[in-house]
């Protein structure tokens, strides 16, 4: 195959925005009795397995990435760096670098056209903080979260490690992995206390159309239930859409919280910071835990996060342009692989296609790397439905991209399923 060898870093990646380093995580089944039972709740994660293995080889191609390709932009930089220079290198006030609050309360009040105070507003380490501190303060036994399978593995172990209940709800590559709004609301019963929203979605790439988010929204709050919205792909959206927030589906943020970060839609993941947006009262509550945790977002970076907000923003029409490119590009080539089965992603930089019923994805993904050298991650590391899927990133230039399939379509046309 003679290429140059792997195109990521293997020491600092973040597969799906989890720690980076190839060591055994195998904390999960131990029976020493100094580790809180709770940690059991956290699987091995899937994304991890796949690169650790990578990591060994020479001539791989990852279409395993979860992160974006591009460098920060400079202005973001600069910013980044001026506040080191100006001594903003203390803790900020708790919930966040005034400017910044403001920044974000602003910003969203424009975009959807709606009071969004600073105080509706909470500063994180990354959007991974963000959800950390919503789960892990209202995940409790008895209380039930609704969890779209495939999704983010961050979730339902965090609800499970507080000793909630996760009820998946199923979607399917026939529908474009789009989740059934009239599913989920069946499937609010007594122990429902809270549902979880990824639009787009990772793994999927699916974009929840208006009339999804708003009948799940309404419905949660005519029943008590709360809404917690991962949006930190809302910006990536290939397809001419309009974005579906929870904050412009909702009349008031009582049963809302959104959280984001600057990772993605600015190639930021490194600098860690993210947010929660909700009610007053749920952030002031949020603030108490934050100051537990974290204490603190990082501060220049907040500072970087300010001329991200404030700046111009034709760095995201390229980088949106390009991953619209290669979307287009990537449906084409899983359409023409044998036994894969893909459909339409309209966001971020995923497709989830399925293989056929009852194949092990798993194997499959582990073999294919071992015999062409691409990786990928198997749809195991995302939930229980979906044994059979592979996640392909197309966070990988094109030329990464050409190349993977030009090892993998020769590959898969060998294999009997
Ligand atoms: C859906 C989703 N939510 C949250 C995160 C974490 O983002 P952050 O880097 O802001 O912690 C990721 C990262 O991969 C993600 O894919």
């Amino acid at each position: 195959m003679g290429r140059r060898s792997p195109v990521i870093r293997s020491r600092c990646i973040g597969g799906s925005g989890m720690v980076a380093d190839p060591v055994e995580l195998e904390y999960s089944e131990t029976p020493e009795p100094m580790w809180n039972p709770a940690l059991r709740a956290l699987p091995i994660p899937g994304i991890r397995r796949m690169v650790n293995m990578a990591a060994e080889m020479d001539d791989v191609i990852h279409l395993s990435i979860g992160q974006p390709d591009f460098p920060v932009p400079d202005h973001v930089i600069e910013a980044h760096i001026d506040a080191l220079r100006h001594g903003q290198t203390g803790y900020t006030m708790d919930a966040g670098l005034p400017e910044l609050l403001e920044t974000i309360a602003e910003y969203y009040a424009d975009r959807y056209q709606r009071p969004i105070a600073p105080e509706n507003v909470l500063v994180t380490t990354g959007a991974t903080e963000a959800i950390y501190l919503a789960l892990a303060a209202t995940a409790a036994p008895g209380r039930q979260f609704l969890v779209p399978d495939p999704s983010f593995p961050l979730y339902a172990p965090l609800i499970r490690m507080n000793g909630g209940e996760v009820k998946a709800i199923p979607t399917r590559a026939e529908n474009g992995h789009q989740l059934d709004p009239q599913e989920v609301i069946d499937n609010i019963g007594m122990r429902t206390f809270g549902i979880i929203l990824n639009s787009p979605s990772n793994p999927t790439g699916t974009v929840y159309p208006r009339e999804t988010v708003e009948a799940i929204v309404q419905e949660a709050a005519y029943r008590g239930v709360y809404v917690y919205s991962d949006e930190v792909y809302d910006h990536l959206l290939l397809d001419d859409l309009q974005y579906a927030s929870v904050l412009n589906c909702t009349s008031d943020l009582d049963h809302v919280m959104m959280m984001s970060s600057f990772s993605k839609t600015y190639s930021m993941s490194g600098l860690r910071i993210g947010w929660i947006i909700s009610s007053q009262g749920a952030i002031k509550k949020l603030r108490r835990f934050h100051i537990f945790t974290t204490t603190v977002a990082n501060t220049p970076a907040q500072w970087a996060g300010v001329a991200a907000l404030r700046g111009e923003k034709t760095c995201l029409d390229s980088m949106v342009a390009e991953y619209r490119r290669r979307r287009d590009r990537v449906v084409q080539l899983v359409s023409d692989a044998p036994h894969l089965t893909g459909y339409w992603p309209q966001g971020a930089f995923y497709i989830f296609p399925s293989l056929p019923p009852n194949t092990d994805a798993t194997t499959v993904a582990i073999r294919m790397l071992q015999e062409t050298g691409v990786c990928v991650v198997p749809g195991d590391a995302f939930g229980d439905s979906c044994p059979n899927s592979l996640r392909i990133s197309f966070s990988a230039s094109m030329d990464d991209i050409e190349e993977a399939f030009e090892r993998v379509i020769p590959w898969l046309a060998k294999q009997r399923f």
